[in-house]
This record gives structure tokens, sequence and C-alpha cells, in this order.
């Protein structure tokens, strides 16, 4: 297949990331972060997600009494964002089309959140630390970013060169990585044939990510100023090159 038949990451698919990732559970990671925000005395209700796709966290977060603002690269995701929330819209939400490497804000903000591999979509140290730099800029004294990202074990031996298919209410899905080890960035080609109102429609993307050692994540925060600790994800324990997907938590 060749590259310009992909539509730009996060376009076409947009539509159906919410069936995508249904397995998600999405209420446990926000009560976690909420709880790492109790640990660390946080009080104060304004949060910025940055890379916030269709919302869904924002509509958690919401729910919980927050004043929040979504940013996000792509006009297709933050269009079903708008969808999602306009119901609740009661100028508690903002949302800004924007990339995360290169934001700026009108009002600093207590608490940053970056969810579900989005800054394993920055494939340079260069994008990954500029975007850490922009977040501390983001934030008062004392505030925190916390986030989370897949590790390189995961894209090499989790993902690793596989072909995954998958069967959804009116959606088939072919997931095909590769992963690349001089760059660590797996390259995932996403191919969906959707049935609506009895024809199909064939949708291919091509998504990478990049894996980063634990290492360099920190070094990278502390160079923006952080001082942060990296968990295994969901839990307390100190992160490490094996597990999974870890989560930062990042002190200004
Ligand atoms: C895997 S989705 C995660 C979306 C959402 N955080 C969630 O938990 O479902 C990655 C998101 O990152 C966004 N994204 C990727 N690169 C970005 C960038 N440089 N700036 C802002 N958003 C970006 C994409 O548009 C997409 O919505």
């Amino acid at each position: 297949m060749r590259s310009e038949e992909y539509s730009v990451v996060f376009s076409t698919i947009a539509p159906y990331y919410d069936t995508l990732m249904s397995f998600i559970n999405y209420t446990s990671w926000v009560s976690y972060i909420a709880h790492i925000l109790e640990l660390n005395e946080i009080k104060d209700t304004t949060l910025l997600d940055l890379a916030c796709g269709t919302g869904v966290c924002l509509k958690l977060w919401w729910e919980r009494g927050y004043t929040l603002i979504g940013l996000d690269k792509s006009l297709e995701m933050l269009a079903i964002c708008r969808k999602r929330l306009a119901p609740l819209d009661d100028g508690r939400i903002h949302l800004i089309n924007g990339d995360m490497r290169d934001f700026t804000l009108a009002h600093r903000v207590p608490i940053v959140t970056c969810l579900y591999d989005s800054l394993n979509y920055l494939l340079t140290e260069e994008d990954l630390f500029s975007c850490f730099q922009h977040v501390y800029d983001s934030l008062p004294e004392h505030g925190i970013f916390v986030f989370d990202m897949n590790t390189i074990h995961c894209l090499r031996d989790e993902w690793g060169d596989s072909t995954l298919h998958r069967n959804d209410e009116r959606m088939h899905s072919v997931w095909t990585n590769r992963f690349d080890p001089e760059t660590a960035v797996s390259s995932l080609d996403l191919t969906l044939t959707v049935t609506e109102n009895g024809s199909q429609q064939t949708i291919h993307e091509r998504h990478q990510e990049r894996g980063y050692a634990l290492s360099l994540i920190m070094k990278l925060l502390s160079r923006a100023g952080f001082y942060c600790s990296l968990y295994r994800h969901l839990t307390f324990i100190p992160a490490q090159e094996t597990d999974i997907r870890i989560m930062g938590v990042a002190r200004k």
C-alpha cells in the first residue's frame, strides 16, 4: 500500500475511535489520577487535558466538578469531543485546536494531564522535550503534570511485529504492527471496513508511536524543570522497563 492512500492520522478514524477503544476503563484511569491529585494535596479543580481526543476523560472530570480545557491537534477528534460535551456545556469547558509541542494558554492551569499513549505520538526527543517545556510554562508553582506512556517493552515485545483482526458492531479492523529497533518506533497500519446503511467503506490510517527509555523521560522532565516519579500504570509501584504502560507524575 502506498503512503498517500493513508488518511491523516486521527482524521478518518475519529468517528470510530470510541468503539475501537471501548475496552478501556477510563473511569478507573480518572479515579487513579484523582487519587494521585489527592496524595499530592492538589485542591484546585481546573485541568488541562492535552491530546484530549474525543473527550471521554474530559466528561468524567466534568462530572467530578472540574473546570476544563481540552487541547488536540485533530479537528476531527475535537468535533466528536465537542458533540459529546455540548449537552454539558455550562461554561466550564473550553476546547482548543492546538499542538502539544507548542501551545500557550491565556492563564496558567494547576493540573495538566496527557493520556492514553498521546506522548508516544511525539517521535523525537526534541518534540517530547518541547511538550514538557510548554506544560511546565503552563503550570503555576507546585502545579502537577500527570501522563501515561507506553514503554519500549510494550511496543517491541507486546505489539512487536503482529497482525490482529477484530470485529466490532458494523466494523472489521485489521491492526498490523511493525517495530523498528533502530528508532524504537512502532508503526501501526490500521484498516477499518465499516458497514453503514448497507454500503461498505474502507479506511486506512498509519499511526506511529515511539517508546522512550524511562531514564530519558526522567532526564527530559528534569531538564524542563520538573521533579518527577514514574509508576507502573494504575499502581504506585516504581516503574520498570519491563512494564507495559507507565504513569508519570511531575511537579513544578
Ligand atoms: C491515542 S489518542 C488519545 C486520546 C485521548 N487522550 C484518550 O485518552 O482517548 C491520541 C490523541 O493525541 C492527539 N495528538 C497527537 N499528536 C498531537 C500533538 N502533537 N498535539 C496535540 N494532540 C496530538 C491525537 O489527535 C489524538 O486525539
